[in-house]
C-alpha cells in the first residue's frame, strides 16, 4: 500500500508539534511530537508502509518494527478517513482519490454549507491548541507580499495613493524572502499589488512559490489573465483567486476603476478561471456607486458556484489623505446594505437567530488579542519594508534588506507593541453595548486619523456598529413576533 499527502494538503512541523492542514475544508489537526515525525516521513509521491516505517523507525530508539508498523498504519488511516492524505497500491489509484476543486462537484447553489465529512478529534479548535501552545513566541503563518504598487486600474475607493503606484519587488529579494519563510514554516503566501500580474516576473514568482510548498493566494483584478498564467495555476496548489468585480453593469465597474473595458476583462477572466476549476472568490465592495447594484454582483457568483463577498467598511488611503473616502456609503446606505444581508444572507441570517445576545454582551474582552497582525501575519511591499496588514503600508516595522525577516519578527519593537495590545487598550470598547457587532480594526483607525494614531478610535465604525446592533436586533424581534 502507498500513502500520500493530498494535493491540497501542507504539512508543517512548529517546534515540537506537528501540523497538517487542508485548503479543501477538511480543516487541521495537530499532532504531538511522536507523531509529527509520522506526518513528517508523509510526501507528495506516494510511499509504501515498509519505507515510511524504517524513515520514521529512524527516529525512535530501540523500537520494535512491527509495533510501529502498525501505529504508523493506524495513523494514516485516521488522517486518510479525515481527508487528509491517500492511500493506494499504484500511483494511478492515488491520482484517482485525490479529487482536487472543482465547480462541478460542487453542490448546486451552495458554495458555503459545510460538507465537511470529519468528526473533530481533538478537545480544543486546532487554533485554540495553536494559540495556547505558541503563548508568548508567536509563530509566522501568513505573509502577503505587495509584488508590485504599480496597477492598470486607477480604482475610485483604492488604499494606495495613485501617485504612489510605481515600485516593482526586485527578483533577488522576493526569492530570498521566499527562502526565509520557508525556514520559519510559513504556511500561507498571498500575492497582491497594485496589480500583482503587472511584474514581468510573476510567472517564475508562482512557479518558485510553489518549489517552497506554500499555500498561495492571488489577489488580482484578472485584467492581464492569459493562457500561461492559467496553466502555471493549475499546475500549482493555488489556494485561492481573489478577484474585485464590483458590478455587473459595464459602466458601473468601468466608473469604479477608471479604466474603460475592466469590466469584460475580469468577468471573461472569472469565467475562464471557473472553466479551468481554479478556486476563486469575488470581492465585491459597495460604495457609493455600486450601492443599487452590487447584489447583482452576488447573485451571479452564486449561480457561477462562486464564493463572493461584500464590504461596506472602506479604509482612507494609507498617508492619510481622506479623498477616497468620498465614495464610501453614508450611514443611511450603510443601513440599506445591513438590511440587504440581515433579509438574505441565510448564513447570517443563522448566525445571528442562533447568536445569544446577552452572553457575548456579557463576556469579559479585556484580555482578548486585537487581530491577527503581528501574531501570525505581516505583509511587505516591493522595497522590503514590512508592515503589519494590508493597507497599512507607513506603519514600517522593519525592512527585510537590512535584517533578517525572523529578527524583525521576534524582535521589532513596533511589531512586540501591536503584539502585545489587548481590547483593554482600548478601554471604550469594554463597555460598549454594541462590541459584538464592531469590526473595530487598527489600520482602519490609523489610516483616517492625521497623526496616524491605531489606537484613536475611528467613530465612523462605532456609528455603523451601532446601527448594525440596532437593525439586527430589530430583526429579531420580528423572528420571534
Ligand atoms: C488593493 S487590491 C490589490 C489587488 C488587486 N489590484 C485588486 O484590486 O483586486 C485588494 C483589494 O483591496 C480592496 N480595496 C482597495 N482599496 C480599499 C479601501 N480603501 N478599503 C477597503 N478595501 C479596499 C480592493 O477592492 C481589492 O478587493
Ligand atoms: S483596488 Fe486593486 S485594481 Fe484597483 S487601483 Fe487599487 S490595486 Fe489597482
Ligand atoms: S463600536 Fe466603537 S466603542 Fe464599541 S467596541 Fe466598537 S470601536 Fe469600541
Amino acid at each position: 500500500m502507498l500513502y500520500r499527502q493530498k494535493f491540497d494538503t501542507f504539512i508543517r512541523q512548529y517546534d515540537d508539534v506537528g501540523y497538517i492542514t487542508s485548503k479543501s475544508d477538511f480543516g487541521d489537526r495537530v499532532v504531538d511530537a511522536a507523531g509529527a515525525v509520522f506526518l513528517k516521513a508523509l510526501s507528495r509521491t506516494g510511499q509504501s508502509l515498509d519505507a515510511l516505517t524504517a524513515k520514521i523507525a529512524a527516529s525512535f530508539i530501540g523500537v520494535d518494527t512491527a509495533v510501529l508498523q502498525k501505529d504508523v498504519a493506524e495513523f494514516y488511516a485516521m488522517l486518510e478517513a479525515d481527508g487528509f492524505i491517500v492511500s493506494g497500491l499504484t500511483e494511478a489509484e492515488l491520482d484517482a482519490k485525490d479529487t482536487r476543486f472543482s465547480y462541478a462537484a460542487l453542490e448546486p447553489k451552495t458554495i458555503k454549507k459545510d460538507f465537511t465529512p470529519i468528526v473533530m478529534r481533538a478537545e480544543k479548535s486546532t487554533q485554540e491548541f495553536l494559540d495556547e501552545h505558541f503563548k508568548g513566541k508567536p509563530h509566522l503563518t501568513s505573509l502577503q507580499i505587495e509584488l508590485t504598487s504599480r496597477c492598470n486600474e486607477r480604482c475610485v475607493h483604492c488604499y494606495i495613493p495613485h501617485e504612489n503606484k510605481i515600485n516593482d519587488i526586485d527578483p533577488a529579494l522576493y526569492y530570498d524572502v521566499l527562502g526565509q519563510c520557508r525556514d520559519m514554516g510559513l504556511l500561507n503566501l498571498t500575492l497582491s499589488g497594485g496589480e500583482p500580474m503587472l511584474h514581468k516576473n510573476f510567472l517564475e514568482f508562482l512557479r518558485k512559490a510553489k518549489e517552497y510548498d506554500f499555500s498561495i493566494n492571488i489577489l488580482s483584478n484578472l485584467t492581464l489573465l492569459n493562457d500561461d498564467i492559467i496553466a502555471e495555476m493549475k499546475a500549482n496548489r493555488l489556494s485561492s483567486v481573489q478577484v474585485s468585480l464590483y458590478s455587473m453593469k459595464p459602466e458601473i465597474h468601468d466608473a469604479i476603476t477608471k479604466m474603460p473595458g475592466s469590466f469584460v476583462k475580469t468577468h471573461d477572466a472569472i469565467l475562464r478561471l471557473i472553466e479551468h476549476d481554479i478556486p476563486l472568490q469575488i470581492s465585491c465592495p459597495t460604495m457609493k456607486q455600486n450601492k443599487t447594484c452590487y447584489v447583482d454582483v452576488l447573485n451571479w457568483a452564486h449561480e457561477h458556484k462562486v464564493r463572493a463577498v461584500t464590504d461596506y467598511i472602506m479604509m482612507a488611503r494609507y498617508d492619510h489623505t481622506t479623498g477616497n473616502l468620498d465614495n464610501r456609503l453614508s450611514l443611511d446606505e450603510v443601513g440599506t446594505v445591513i438590511n440587504d444581508i440581515i433579509n438574505n444572507d441565510r448564513d447570517y441570517q443563522k448566525e445571528m437567530a442562533n447568536a445569544d445576545m446577552v452572553k457575548t454582551d456579557a463576556r469579559d474582552i479585556s484580555n482578548d488579542i486585537v487581530c491577527g497582525v503581528c501574531v501570525s501575519s505581516i505583509c511587505m511591499i516591493a522595497n522590503g519594508n514590512l508592515y503589519p496588514c494590508a493597507g497599512w503600508q507607513d506603519y514600517i516595522v522593519g525592512n527585510i534588506k537590512k535584517q533578517p525577516l525572523r529578527e524583525i519578527w521576534d524582535n521589532s519593537p513596533k511589531v512586540q507593541y501591536l503584539r502585545g495590545l489587548r481590547k483593554k487598550d482600548f478601554p471604550q470598547c469594554l463597555t460598549c453595548a454594541d462590541k459584538s457587532f464592531c469590526a473595530m480594526c487598527m489600520v482602519r483607525n490609523a489610516n483616517e486619523n492625521p497623526d496616524g494614531d491605531p489606537l484613536k478610535i475611528n467613530e465612523h465604525f462605532c456609528k455603523v456598529a451601532a446601527l448594525n446592533r440596532k437593525i439586527v436586533l430589530e430583526w429579531k424581534e420580528r423572528l420571534q413576533a
